[in-house]
């Protein structure tokens, strides 16, 4: 059998353990082999190929990004993009995919799998917010990343008496915002789940100051005020998959903060800091154990499936499971956080 393996969507720490344990167990214990896809759905459709076996994997289990390339194409936009999938892969030889992505990815492959395409997913974002599995890869390296960011910010922030707003990633979802805000004992936590006060926001700051100690907020990128409108969020243009570039909450938020209050206020934005760089164990024993169960279920033709993490296994399941709903922050999780604020 041969085996197509592409990585799509925003790229993140343990892609590349994923694909070395397809490839070696799919080569070891099944026989198989592979053909690299370039660039996410990109190389199926304008069949951008690598050649992709065991040397290729040698030596990429602790390195960031991705050897086989990403990007945000959607054949779903573009004239005959399945047909000239389906094209490609039989010019190819290519009997079944392994996609690993997030929403987006996933959600291509949903449709494929709909339409006849041999597909198996894995699950992968920094957002962690996938429905269908506990946890997706990427995120605690994500977490720990912004862990650290906190702590050393927790010290300059004292010895100047200021509030630091620190902005991390995450579109719809606040998973990563509260993770590390509650890891690193943020003052405030700030998701898209829950619409923001900006006045509550600044009695917080206040009552931090006046226990004397200065306020760390952490914001997710997609977090919005209450009272919507004024403060803008949004920069630059949308997607293939219709999603706005976001960015400047943490600077909006630092202006206002300090108009109200009088304290200065300074933004801190991690950006893609974030996605980059070697992923941590856990992300590695995931991204690993992803891809061993994955090529398992293309051996078996237990095609249309997502891998899951349910506790400590890893289970398959319909691929429409994972991206059908985003799994985002509930009232009660936040609720958690709200203990330590102010
Ligand atoms: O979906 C993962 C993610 O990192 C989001 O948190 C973020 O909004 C987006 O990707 C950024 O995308 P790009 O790398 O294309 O700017």
């Amino acid at each position: 059998m041969r085996v197509g393996v592409l990585t799509g969507g925003g790229d993140c720490p343990g892609l590349n353990a994923v694909i070395r344990a397809v490839v070696r167990k799919g080569v070891k214990t099944h026989g198989f082999e592979f053909v690299g896809y370039r660039d996410g759905w990109r190389g199926p459709l304008e069949g951008v190929t690598m050649e992709l076996g065991i040397e290729q994997c040698r030596g990429i289990l602790p390195r960031g990004g991705t050897i086989l390339g990403s990007s945000r194409t959607n054949p779903f936009k573009l004239d005959n993009g399945v047909g000239r999938i389906k094209d490609n892969l039989a010019k190819d030889g290519v009997d079944a995919l392994v996609a690993i992505g997030g929403e987006d990815t996933l959600g291509v492959a949903t449709k494929l799998a709909d339409l006849g395409v041999d597909v198996v997913g894995v699950p992968k974002t920094i957002d962690n917010d996938l429905s269908g599995t506990d946890f997706t890869f990427g995120f605690d390296t994500a977490v720990n990343i912004a862990t650290e960011a906190i702590d050393r910010l927790h010290t300059t922030a004292e010895s100047h008496h200021r509030v630091l707003v620190v902005e991390v990633m995450g579109r719809h979802a606040g998973w990563i915002a509260l993770h590390s805000g509650i890891a690193g004992g943020a003052n405030i936590v700030l998701i898209p789940e829950q619409p923001f006060d900006i006045g509550e926001v600044c009695a917080l700051v206040e009552s931090r100051f006046e226990s004397h100690y200065a306020p760390i907020l952490v914001v997710s990128e997609g977090a919005v005020p209450r009272e919507g409108g004024d403060m803008t969020l949004v920069s630059g243009d949308v997607d293939e998959f219709g999603h706005v570039r976001l960015g400047g909450i943490g600077d909006r938020l630092a202006k206002e903060i300090e108009a109200r209050t009088g304290k200065e206020a300074r933004a801190v934005v991690l950006g893609h800091i974030q996605r980059g760089g070697t992923p941590t164990a856990f992300d590695r024993w995931l991204a690993t154990r992803f891809g061993l169960q994955a090529i398992d279920a293309v051996a078996e033709g237990d095609f249309g499936t997502m891998m899951a993490l349910r506790g400590t296994r890893i289970d398959r399941v319909p691929l429409a499971e994972g991206t059908g709903e985003l799994k985002l922050v509930s009232p009660e999780e936040y609720a958690e956080a709200q203990v330590f604020f102010g």
